[in-house]
């Protein structure tokens, strides 16, 4: 199950009324949270998913080379900006209704789990992961490791992290809207003061870590020497 392939449940009532996840969600239910099997709700900013690109996230994107491979790339935001500045990017999402809103937009985006093979193994000069993506899976190191093996070593990682103090755990979750509730799938939270251990478990190092003036911080990730 990933995230966004969650339909939605009423707890003990068998199935809800509500054929529905996050991504295709217009406008953005304020409501739907994404909930941890520890009871907290985890800081996702669902609203952003449809909108362009954030003048920060261009920012961040201005300062990559292409290919660009966006890992988890929902409705298509990020591939979408780099297009229109002529960097290649392809966008890879297992939810078809995310894969399709993202075509939609104009998008490139193949409907696929990103630890299946992909075009371009090993040749990806960059593979993004925004937007809490490095939690895909609920095991960063293997998610990270993935990364290395298709920018071939040579490429660069662009992860976006919590803020320093968040340390890194995995856990259950799932999208939750009043009472109804998605299929729980794995996630893992992982902050600025956590990346570089896992960064070094995927045989990956950090080049530098960056907060933005909102608060977003990201980290660049290049293979260890
Ligand atoms: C946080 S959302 C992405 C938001 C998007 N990156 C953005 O910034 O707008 C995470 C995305 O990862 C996708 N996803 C989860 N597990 C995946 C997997 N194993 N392979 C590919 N995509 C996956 C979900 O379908 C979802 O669209």
């Amino acid at each position: 199950m990933t995230l966004l392939q969650a339909s939605y449940r009423r707890p003990h009532a068998g199935a809800g009324p509500t054929p529905t996840h996050p991504s295709s969600l217009r406008p953005i239910d304020a409501s739907v949270v994404l909930r941890a099997d520890t009871g907290e709700a985890l800081t996702l900013d669902l609203g952003r998913w449809h909108d362009p690109a954030t003048a920060e996230e261009q920012e961040v994107l201005a300062g990559v080379d292409g290919p660009v491979i966006d890992l988890g790339c929902g409705p298509g935001r990020l591939v979408v900006s780099l297009a229109s500045h002529r960097v290649p990017a392809l966008g890879i999402d297992s939810s078809a209704s995310a894969v399709g809103l993202a075509r939609k937009r104009g998008a490139t985006v193949l409907q696929r789990d990103l630890f299946e093979p992909l075009p371009g193994e090993g040749r990806w000069a960059t593979a993004l992961l925004f937007d809490g993506n490095v939690g895909i899976g609920g095991d960063p190191s293997r998610l990270l490791a993935r990364c290395r093996q298709l920018t071939g070593g040579r490429g660069q990682v662009v992860a976006e992290v919590g803020p320093p103090g968040t340390g890194w755990r995995c856990l259950t979750a799932w999208f939750e809207r009043d009472e109804l509730r998605g299929e729980p799938f794995k996630w893992a939270v992982v902050g600025a003061d956590a990346i570089g251990a896992l960064a070094g478990s995927a045989g990956l190092t950090v080049a530098t870590l960056r907060e933005m003036p909102s608060g977003r911080w990201f980290a660049h990730l290049e293979a260890a020497r």
